[in-house]
């Protein structure tokens, strides 16, 4: 290899565990370290693809909840070749939210299973490091109301919570656990210390291919 590669780092969470604030900051402290990083997050709604999703989450269309799985999926896939460039090349990448969300969320509808909701995904780039910001729902409801959008109700989120954990029992992914429920500033810190442990071990391993 002619540089070294970057690592692919996920955050995963229930909603208003943080995801998004921490990988905001995570890029901006890495950067200021001189390091070559960027932030993605999927759905990435700026596609195709992620515009019909975005519909359906806005509940301004309906789809068979197939085919929004295989959507969502289909949006990570169609930014891999991006992806691999760009670790490639050296640059780490923080990710907001990838396939784990995929299969717990769909997984928590009705007549899913956790194998089914995996599969499209089968074989996407590795992530070196998966984050869980871990958030009980009565911390998550002190938070504040939800949104408007598809899936923003504590039932839901409940089993998706349960999705989560199944899918951490997978010793084949490097899950880290993060106590979401810590001040942002100490989630910070601990993000941190995880993210360049992956970041220097990633530089000297391939990247893997994900549920293989
Ligand atoms: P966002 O709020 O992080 O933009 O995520 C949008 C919603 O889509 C959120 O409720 C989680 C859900 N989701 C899935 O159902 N499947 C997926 O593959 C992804 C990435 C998100």
């Amino acid at each position: 290899m002619a540089c070294k590669r970057g690592a692919l780092i996920v955050l995963e969470g229930v909603d208003k565990a943080g995801k998004t604030t921490q990988c905001k900051k995570l890029v901006q402290a890495l950067q200021q370290e001189g390091r070559a990083v960027e932030m993605m997050r999927f759905p990435e709604r700026t596609t195709a693809i992620g515009q019909l999703i975005s519909a359906y989450l806005e509940n301004k269309s309906d789809l068979e909840d197939q085919t929004v799985h295989l959507l969502f999926s289909a949006n990570r896939w169609e930014l891999v070749p991006l992806m691999k460039k760009k670790l490639e090349q050296g640059t780490t990448l923080i990710v907001d939210r990838y396939a784990f969300s995929g299969a717990a969320f769909t997984s928590a509808k009705p007549g899913f299973s956790l194998d089914w909701c995996k599969k499209p995904d089968e074989g996407l780039p590795k992530p070196d490091l998966v984050m869980f910001l871990q958030l009980s729902p009565a911390e998550a409801a002190l938070r504040g109301q939800f949104g408007e959008e598809r899936y923003e109700n504590s039932v839901f989120q409940k089993a998706v919570q349960q999705n989560y954990e199944q899918l951490m029992k997978d010793p084949s992914v490097k899950w880290q656990v993060i106590n979401a429920s810590q001040s942002i500033e100490d989630v910070h810190k601990d993000i941190i210390t995880h993210s360049l442990n992956s970041i220097n071990t990633a530089h000297n391993l391939p990247l893997g291919a994900l549920w293989k």
